[in-house]
């Protein structure tokens, strides 16, 4: 039995505490909130759950450290935030922590984080004799996973293709996603967070290089690109509403280049309902999103996974994906050699056990 912390209670991480709370081979110890109207309730409240833990949510670090769970699951917010988030994650695995989680996505392919990143947390594993993994859907499954999956089916790729299209319209997040996407900002407006040059390159381009290093295809470079669209009529959803002539769509991608061509491919298109950006490519008919590989190759393969549940809604559901990429490491990663994990350093299989009870 692990014993496990659950950092953090947001859009991510109440599904991963409720995965916690159910799963009989974890023991949930302790719960982090940051926010003052959740710090003294029960971790089944915060998630949603009728029945109680006894496992009250604090904002004391040192407490929670001193509960020496096997593993914390950290789901706090923290690209906008990222010093504050790598104190934290070293704190902990300095203590001899493991930590798995889906924050500092950069993560998801350590090897190809920047130096900032990478040499303080590998520091803090080595203090410890910690690890740390951190994944998701996008970016993770969809860029790991489901590629490798799809690459196993050709003799021969000629160039490799990840996409997110997705319908961000029903996505409840215009404070972090809709100001730093620029969804409603008119084309004069200063360009959004995301963005800004360099953004998607340094989001995007480890996954490309990544996949590379895989293949080993050598890149002449990874470059960005970025299309904004702007909506002719008004736009009303639950992310915001937009006026003529502000921005309703946005596809962006980081791509690498060999002999000129980009051979590895990673594309988000989002838009803001169905009427937005009507050219762009659509998820097929009757689903607001989808995370699709294209191999072109012998033969081409096409792998679209569908996220669904009967109760949440799609982006809810990629929410619960997105913890399970964490939650379903904990075993190995509390096994595993100090150090930051990579998904290929996980046996598959390692990551299905525990599912089913
Ligand atoms: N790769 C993927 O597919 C994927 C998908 C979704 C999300 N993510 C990543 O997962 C992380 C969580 O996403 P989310 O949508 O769940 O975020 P969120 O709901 O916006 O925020 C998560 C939590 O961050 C905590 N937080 C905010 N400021 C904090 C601070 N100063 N100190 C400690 N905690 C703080 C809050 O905790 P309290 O509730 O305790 O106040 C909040 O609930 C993000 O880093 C995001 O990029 C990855």
């Amino acid at each position: 039995m692990r014993r496990v912390v659950q950092f953090s209670t947001g859009n991510v991480g109440r599904h991963s505490l409720a995965a916690l709370i159910g799963r009989p081979d974890l023991e949930l110890v302790g719960v982090h909130a940051a926010s003052a109207d959740k710090i003294g309730r029960d971790a089944a409240e915060l998630c949603g759950l009728s029945d109680p833990t006894g496992v009250l949510a604090t904002d004391d670090l040192d407490a929670l450290i001193a509960l020496k769970p096997d593993c914390v699951v950290y789901t706090a917010l923290g690209e906008t935030r990222p010093m504050e988030a790598i104190e934290q994650m070293s704190r902990l695995l300095a203590a001899g922590i493991n930590v798995v989680g889906t924050s500092m996505v950069w993560l998801v392919t350590p090897r190809h984080a920047d130096g900032w990143l990478r040499e303080p947390l590998e520091q803090a594993c080595a203090t410890g004799n910690s690890s740390l993994y951190v994944n998701g859907i996008d970016p993770g499954y969809s860029g790991d996973t489901a590629v490798h999956a799809a690459l196993s089916l050709v003799t021969r790729a000629s160039s490799v293709t990840v996409q997110e299209i997705f319908d961000y319209g029903n996505y409840d997040d215009y404070e972090y996603t809709g100001t730093a996407m620029g969804f409603g900002n008119s084309p004069q407006d200063e360009l959004p967070m995301a963005f800004q040059p360099g953004v998607v390159a340094s989001l995007f381009g480890g996954l490309v290089r990544s996949l590379a290093a895989h293949l080993d295809v050598e890149l002449d470079e990874v470059r960005e690109r970025c299309e904004p669209w702007y909506t002719d009529q008004r736009i009303e959803c639950t992310m915001t509403t937009v006026e003529p002539g502000r921005m309703a769509a946005v596809r962006f991608a980081a791509e690498g280049m060999r002999g000129g061509e980009p051979v590895i491919t990673v594309e988000h298109i989002n838009r803001l309902t169905s009427a937005a950006a009507p050219q762009w490519e659509f998820p097929p008919e009757g689903h607001l999103g989808v995370h699709k590989v294209i191999v072109e190759g012998e033969p081409r393969v096409e792998v679209s996974t569908h996220l669904s549940h009967p109760v949440l809604d799609v982006t809810d559901a990629g929410c619960v994906s997105t913890a399970a990429r964490a939650v379903n490491a904990i075993d190995w990663v509390c096994r595993a050699p100090a150090g930051l994990v990579a998904l290929e350093n996980i046996p598959p299989t390692e990551m299905i056990r525990g599912l089913m009870w």
